[in-house]
């Protein structure tokens, strides 16, 4: 079976249940554990050791290591699979260090979401947090986006500003970063699986 036949088969855009994809630490994965959103189907991760797969697993949710390839369109179909074996209707990116390719965005339309630790369209790409420190500015903060076909670049559903101070090093920044991201992703995933989030060209708006 494709993806295609997949997104006819099985993928209801009604769904209420999500996948979460993690590659790190998970504690964005823990403040949507902990949220209690009804919904979460299962965890996938690509490091088989990761601490998101852990979390998953204490908290008695289905979690699959993925394990990736070179080959881009495979690993996207099997990361789809696999959420989709799951009931999943919607993809949460929480620290997903993979880029999926545009299978998924056709399979899941405006149904994957990303964090992304500055504010966007600055500092994309890995190493947002250092990139900021780097650059100088005075606030740097979260940005909740929809996944497009480039990198950190989809249609902006949430942001917040988190301080830049004199003394931040990339460990410090980022905590006090991760504190807003762990407050805001379970609002905008509440928000997206109960259907309030609109897409009009680059604008999202709630209801
Ligand atoms: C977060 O800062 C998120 O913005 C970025 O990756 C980090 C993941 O952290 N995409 P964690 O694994 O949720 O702790």
């Amino acid at each position: 079976l494709t993806i295609v036949g997949y997104r006819h088969a099985l993928v209801s855009p009604a769904s209420t249940r999500f996948a979460v994809l993690a590659s790190g630490s998970g504690t964005n994965l823990q403040a949507l554990i902990d949220a209690r959103i009804a919904g979460l189907a299962v965890v996938i991760s690509d490091v088989s050791d990761s601490g998101a797969l852990l979390r998953a697993r204490e908290a008695g949710l289905p979690a699959e290591f993925v394990p990736h390839g070179d080959d881009r369109i495979r690993n996207t179909e099997l990361v789809c699979e696999v959420a989709i074996r799951h009931g999943a209707g919607a993809l949460v990116l929480a620290g997903f260090m993979r880029i999926l390719g545009p299978a998924a965005i056709r399979a899941f339309p405006d149904r994957i979401v990303n964090i992304h630790p500055s504010l966007l369209p600055a500092f994309p790409g890995v190493d947002a947090v250092a990139q900021a420190l780097a650059a100088g500015v005075k606030v740097s903060g979260v940005t909740v986006h929809f996944v497009d076909e480039q990198i950190d670049h989809g249609p902006i559903i949430a942001q917040r500003a988190v301080p830049v101070l004199p003394e931040d090093d990339v460990d410090s920044l980022h905590a006090r970063i991760r504190k807003e991201e762990h407050d805001l992703y379970p609002r905008v995933v509440r928000a997206l699986i109960t259907g309030r989030l609109t897409v009009k060209e680059r604008r999202v708006i709630w209801s």
